[in-house]
């Protein structure tokens, strides 16, 4: 305290790094040890949680950011860093309009699946069977959230979303070898068969859900699982928002100008 007031040096509290004129010290290490050995996946997990992976767990990891990469124009994420670019902004104002469409019901759906997931779990671990732990939580979900389930259901792949099953598969992997649980895939694959015998056909595990298997396994708070999918699809949408400025293109709108709308008002 000085004069009674704070510290100024007290006014940013961080963990995270260190730094000074000359050294940059990130979670205890310098930057220097991580430049050329550590992978950016590892940098990712050791900046947002402060923990090390192991090589194992790292490989989860990075198959999930890979596989969230990029979903194409008909992405909204995508489509709105598409149009942003030709709207004159730069790529990272155009970052962030596709970030910022990553929501409950597009790319954002991993928080809350991972919330479900959790809840299961949790139940599962206070002895109920997993089929009685998986009923429930769904029907708790849908009564109090809603009906639809996090991590399921694609606009286009409507029987098989075909990043769920590599991603499982290499969850199941990690299981067997030890490095991680395995629980979340199970729950994951139990709430997909609940759910097409809720429907009568399938409700596919999607990407958001299938990465949230990963980020729990991994031990990821469900609020931060958001986060690292925003890090993946932020690849994609600067290749996209890069894309489209090369294309050209000025103040393109979401459908073709000869296509009008329709008016219900009076
Ligand atoms: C992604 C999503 C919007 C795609 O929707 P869609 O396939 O166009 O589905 P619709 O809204 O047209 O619904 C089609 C049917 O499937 C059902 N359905 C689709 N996704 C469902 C889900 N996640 N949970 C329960 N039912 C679902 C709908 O209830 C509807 O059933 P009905 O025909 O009996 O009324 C939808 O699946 C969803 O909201 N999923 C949850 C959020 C999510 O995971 N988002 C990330 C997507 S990658």
């Amino acid at each position: 305290m000085t004069d009674g007031r704070p510290d100024p040096g007290d006014w940013w509290r961080t963990s995270i790094i260190d730094t000074e004129p000359g050294r940059i010290v990130i979670r205890g290490r310098p930057v220097e040890e991580l430049i050329g050995t550590w992978t950016f996946a590892q940098v990712i997990w050791l900046m947002t949680t402060g923990e090390e992976l192991t090589a194992a767990r790292a490989k989860l990891l990075e198959a999930a950011l890979v596989a969230a990469v990029d979903h194409g124009p008909h992405a909204p994420s995508i489509a709105a860093a598409r149009m942003a670019i030709t709207c004159g902004v730069g790529i990272n104002n155009a970052l962030a309009s596709g970030v910022n469409m990553l929501g409950d019901v597009h790319g954002g759906a991993g928080e809350q699946a991972l919330e479900l997931f959790t809840e299961i779990s949790e139940a599962m671990e206070g002895g109920r069977s997993a089929e009685v732990a998986v009923a429930e939580g769904l029907d708790r979900w849908q009564r109090e959230r809603t009906a639809y389930v996090p991590g399921y259901g694609h606009r286009f792949h409507k029987s098989l979303d075909p990043r769920a099953l590599p991603l499982l598969g290499l969850v199941d992997e990690a299981a067997e070898a030890g490095d991680v649980i395995g629980r979340h895939a199970k729950i994951a694959r139990s709430v997909e068969k609940a759910l097409a015998d809720e429907k009568g056909r399938p409700v596919p595990l999607n990407i958001d859900g299938a990465t949230a298997v990963i980020f729990g396994e991994l031990g990821c708070p469900p609020a931060l699982a958001r986060g690292l999918f925003c890090l993946s699809r932020s690849v994609g949408i600067v290749a996209h928002a890069w894309e489209q400025s090369v294309q050209g293109g000025r103040n393109k709108g979401p459908v073709p100008p000869e296509y009008g709308l329709t008016y219900d008002g009076p």
